[in-house]
């Protein structure tokens, strides 16, 4: 039975300081050298004194996993060994790879086995924040802690006093502090997934985050809950978006003052840390009203502010070299979401499902006709239409695409995602250009959804 560890562990919980939660880094890997990663179990003091470690899945035994980073233009090597006891794969969410390196199981390569290795070795066209985890039994094993962060620096860095990431965890744990079980429970499959009583910032319970007055902070974001969203909501500041999916955009304020961050999303922020020396300002995830909780807080420290008024300095990232969506001569597709609770199942349900389906299909065991196929080169705008009642975050391997409209309505910004959040009932107009051949998914990314019914195959063919 899970227990609330409650949002009171979160609020009045351990003591855990900044410091226990800050992240081992990778040293910016040198050309031709490979990184070892390994997955395998792992105890770590997730909830932190008090409580006891929980068994875990783990790269390099650290939840997240270490820490990888690179420069825009470098190739990376990683040498991966599987020491869990079933066989995984890892994708590189967000980053573009070519196909054989994209780690979907039976789609772009076999599945590493148990004792098994497999080399990754890709270069690196875009700069940003990215993540990497399984791709295989995907629903449990992010719920056991595989993943982690890959950051790629520009090869001019916008300038900033300080670079922080918060990797943000949802994990659902029984008083114990073990991981709940009831994996592929049709009441989280047909629902919102499976969300969890803990949330983790960097693989801990995060009270505070020590600050100083007048210092600009490059804030990188990443959501690798299986199916919590995020609104972040910075009391007292005002952060300026500067990247979504790891992709620049123009800097700006969020909408409504909050940061949304859908299972799989990622955003950059600049936070000028305008409060005064000794003042404490809270960080609140409002995403799910009822349940508003505060995730953590800025704390500054005494000493006299870094300087007098915010750094005069520009903070637009200059842009990836993404290749722009000929809309003139693109292929149009409608993508219809359905299924889940209160809405039309699939033919042939199950008990275990499929509850979900993308235009009427869900894939059957292994096998999965393309939703979609294209010629390479070919511009494809695709319109999600969500006939559910429930979110959906629908992220596409292998291409950035620019969100042109939701709702209908043209977006500010146009910008690039890799993962663009669907409520009940909305709609999303994307366009990408298909430059790489092979077989890509496309999927929910509240994992629950994406392993019944909720994943697709698009084909580009050479
Ligand atoms: Cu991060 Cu196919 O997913
Ligand atoms: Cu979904």
């Amino acid at each position: 039975m899970p227990i609330r560890l409650s949002r009171r562990t979160l609020l009045t919980g351990s003591a855990a300081i900044a410091g226990a939660a800050m992240l081992p880094r990778v040293p910016l890997a040198g050309e031709g050298k490979a990184i070892d990663l390994t997955a395998g179990p792992a105890r770590l003091p997730l909830v932190g004194k008090g409580h006891p470690e929980t068994l875990v899945w783990a790269y390099n035994g650290r939840v997240p996993g270490p820490e990888l980073r690179f420069r825009q233009g470098d190739t990376a090597r990683i040498a991966f060994a599987n020491g869990l006891p079933e066989v995984t794969t890892i994708h590189w969410h967000g980053l573009r790879v070519p196909n054989n390196m994209d780690g979907v199981p039976h789609l772009s390569q076999t599945e590493v086995p148990s004792g098994g290795r497999f080399a990754y070795e890709f270069a690196l066209k875009d700069a940003g924040t990215f993540w990497y985890h399984p791709h295989s039994n995907s629903g449990v094993q992010l719920a056991h802690g595989l993943s982690g962060a890959f950051i790629v620096e520009e090869r001019e860095p916008i300038r900033v006093d300080r670079d922080l990431l918060w990797v943000l965890g949802d994990w659902r744990l029984t008083k114990e502090a073990e991981i709940a079980g009831g994996f592929g429970h049709p009441m989280d499959s047909t629902h919102a997934g499976r969300i969890g009583n803990t949330v983790t910032v960097n693989g801990a319970i995060l009270d505070e985050v020590p600050v100083r007055a007048g210092e600009r902070v490059r804030l990188r974001l990443i959501n690798t809950a299986n199916a919590r969203v995020f609104a972040l909501e910075f009391k007292g500041h005002d952060p300026q978006v500067i990247a979504l999916d790891g992709q620049p955009m123009p800097p700006h304020a969020p909408k409504g003052g909050k940061v949304i961050l859908a299972p799989g999303q990622r955003a950059d922020l600049v936070l000028d840390m305008a409060g005064k020396p000794g003042e404490r300002f809270d960080v609140v995830d409002g995403f799910y009203p009822r349940m508003a909780y505060r995730l953590t807080r800025l704390t500054y420290g005494t000493e006299a502010p870094l300087r007098e008024s915010p750094l005069d300095a520009p903070i637009a990232l200059a842009p990836n070299p993404l290749p722009e969506p000929d809309l003139a001569n693109a292929v149009r597709q409608d993508v219809i979401l359905d299924g889940g609770m209160h809405g039309a199942m699939p033919k042939g349900a199950g008990p275990r499902g499929p509850f979900w389906a993308l235009n009427g299909q869900a894939p059957m065991g292994h096998h999965m006709e393309p939703l979609i196929t294209a010629k390479r080169g070919q511009t494809l705008v695709t319109t999600f239409v969500n006939e559910t009642g429930w979110w959906h975050p629908m992220h596409l391997h292998g291409f950035p695409f620019r969100v042109l409209k939701h709702n209908g309505e043209p977006t500010p910004h146009r910008e690039w995602r890799d993962t663009v959040l669907l409520g009940p009932e909305e709609t999303a107009e994307i366009a990408f250009v298909a430059e790489e051949a092979g077989d890509w998914m496309l999927h929910c990314h509240i994992l629950e959804h994406q392993e019944t019914g909720m994943m697709a195959v698009l084909k580009v063919t050479a």
